[in-house]
């Protein structure tokens, strides 16, 4: 892409001049202010500083030899204290567009190299309904796996469900008093739910029962068989409906292997943490101290409690070792509430100690907390957390209010477009803010065709679709026989915009934040707008009128590419 031109034979320039410099640091970005270039290049200055020289001109010398080169650029020129701005020329723009026009990669070239992924994400606990929580660890890590994966990377998703714990003791206790099949068969998270809480009730008012719970957690743990089978008969009941949910938002796993499934490793792994020195007895309990990092310092990390029994921390060491042998991934990513900072500091630590410093990357990818209006918790108006199923339910009730005054839609479409809409926003609203922020629950702006909003960007798309059914054409027929030719001003900033599609991706992968992708379509969005309003399409003459139908369809391509990336689907009607 034009870009990595630029970018390369900077770099290319840098490591000719100056061989002991780390040429690959040298990146250019979008500039943010249109009017002085097309790219911005302010890394050079900074690797300057730190190696001792004079920023502009090193700058200056390096932008004269770019100048005796074959630049895809129009105009090369330093600024401020020596950053470096590029104005890209309208010809080398025109034929990257053209040449990518057949391409299904867009204008993304694959990695090279290509790493292996794992990323941890949605991760629910069994025996309980998922929530309004739940979505915003599942829309990420789908969006971060979806992005990976188009980059040419090999990713496994693996749902880390809770499915192993003390609260199966309390759990089998009411499901052998007398759980309630027919209320199982309809809402089996709801009934264990409500045998949960029964149950719990019961054993602070009951010491006997209480007892009776760890006695069953025990006869579980040693392997009873019909504690066992009812543990299986639970988890197969909760996995069917989380997969509901994903199947209702296009999320799927390559592994959902569970905490239990690391049970038989946790004994010895303690033993050799204990045995390295690693770990300390303290009390019974076997813990990680942190005597050098000053914000663990104070937080030791428990991996045996002194009842001999592992714990969260321990379980996700041996998770670990599992991926890293299984696949030696070149990277780990966690997608969770911020609440769990303080573990996966203290996890990845342990880790690296335990490794020597080996082992993949290891990166927490952590947000913030969905609030209802009045800035507290979202929950429903009874005061109970929100279902993530009757989340999903109001979305598509709320979009189907909105389509349902189109005459020229059947009932069918309908409940299609409902669908695609309703589960669209609550997905585009959850993945919009920075993903550290908390943000307000509000179905009003989600669902707004205007502003910065899924229906929106779908509309958007929608609108590029139907201009092609009124041209008579589609994007196979025009492609084949046509190019786009930029000559407006509003057709050279759609052109530019569309072919920073991967940079846009590249920045979404720095930093782990969708938010940067939602901002790249919501912009596109706006560009086609102008581009409409100065620029006619089907009352243009030939050439003119098919070049433009080539350029909205390069437009309306990457909007539902860049949708699908986030886990949204479009409609060619609505
Ligand atoms: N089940 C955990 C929870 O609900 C999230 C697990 C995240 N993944 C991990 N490897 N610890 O909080």
């Amino acid at each position: 892409m034009l870009y990595k031109q630029i970018e390369h034979q900077l770099q290319q320039l840098v490591s000719e001049q100056y061989p002991d410099w780390p040429a690959h640091e040298v990146v250019i970005r979008v500039c943010p202010t249109a009017k002085f270039g097309d790219y911005q290049c302010t890394s050079l200055m900074g690797l300057v500083k730190r190696k001792g020289g004079n920023p502009r001109e090193v700058a200056t010398q390096i932008v004269d030899q770019l100048a005796e080169r074959e630049t895809p650029c129009a105009h090369i020129e330093v600024a401020g204290p020596g950053f470096i701005n590029f104005r890209l020329n309208p010809q080398a723009l025109e034929a990257a567009l053209n040449d990518r026009q057949a391409s299904h990669r867009y204008f993304v070239d694959p990695a090279s190299p290509s790493r292996t992924v794992v990323v941890d994400f949605s991760s629910p606990n069994v025996a309980k309904p998922m929530h309004v929580g739940h979505i915003r660890s599942t829309n990420l890590g789908d969006c971060l796996c979806r992005i990976l994966r188009f980059l040419g990377h090999k990713v496994i998703s693996d749902n880390h469900i809770g499915d192993w714990g003390t609260q199966f003791g309390k759990l089998i206790v009411g499901w052998k008093r007398g759980i309630e099949d027919t209320a199982l068969e309809g809402d089996a998270l709801g009934e264990m739910e409500r045998l949960y809480r029964e149950i719990n009730q019961l054993c602070n008012a009951d010491p006997g029962i209480l007892e009776s719970a760890r006695a069953e957690l025990l006869k579980l743990q040693q392997g009873d068989p019909l504690n066992l089978e009812i543990w299986r008969q639970m988890i197969a009941l909760s996995r069917a409906q989380f997969d509901e949910i994903y199947s209702r938002l296009g999320v799927r796993f390559d592994e959902t292997l569970g905490e239990s499934h690391y049970n038989d490793r946790l004994d010895a792994l303690a033993g050799e943490m204990e045995g390295k020195g690693l770990a300390e007895r303290s009390q019974g309990a076997l813990l990680v101290f942190f005597p050098d990092e000053p914000e663990l310092k104070d937080h030791p990390a428990m991996i045996q409690k002194s009842n001999g029994a592992a714990n969260y921390t321990t379980t996700d060491l041996a998770t670990l070792e599992y991926r890293e042998k299984r696949w030696s991934p070149d990277e780990i990513i966690y997608v969770t509430d911020g609440r769990q900072q303080l573990h996966f500091k203290q996890l990845f630590s342990i880790y690296r100690r335990w490794t020597k410093g080996k082992g993949p990357k290891l990166v927490h990818t952590w947000f913030g907390s969905i609030l209802g209006q009045d800035g507290k918790p979202f929950k429903t108006r009874s005061g109970d957390v929100v279902r993530l199923t009757n989340l999903l339910n109001e979305a598509e009730e709320r979009a189907r209010r909105i389509v349902e005054e189109k005459p020229e839609l059947d009932e069918e479409q309908k409940a299609e477009i409902a669908r695609i809409v309703g589960i669209g926003a609550v997905k585009y609203a959850d993945l919009l803010p920075n993903r550290q922020s908390d943000y307000v629950f509000d179905w009003d702006t989600m669902l707004a065709l205007k502003g910065n909003t899924c229906p929106y960007l779908q509309y958007a798309y929608t609108r590029i679709q139907s201009v092609f059914r009124k041209a008579g054409m589609t994007w196979e027929s025009v492609a084949s026989r046509a190019q786009t030719h930029l000559q407006a001003e509003e057709e050279l900033r759609l052109g530019k915009h569309l072919v920073n599609f991967p940079l846009v991706l590249q920045l979404v992968m720095d930093e782990y934040r969708p938010n940067y992708l939602c901002s790249y379509l919501f912009e596109l969005a706006g560009l086609l707008s102008r581009f409409y309003e100065n620029c006619p399409i089907l009352k243009a003459d030939e050439p003119i009128r098919d070049a433009r139908l080539v350029l909205i369809g390069h437009a309306g391509r990457t909007i539902r590419k860049g949708l699908e990336l986030l886990g949204i689907e479009v409609s060619d009607v609505m």
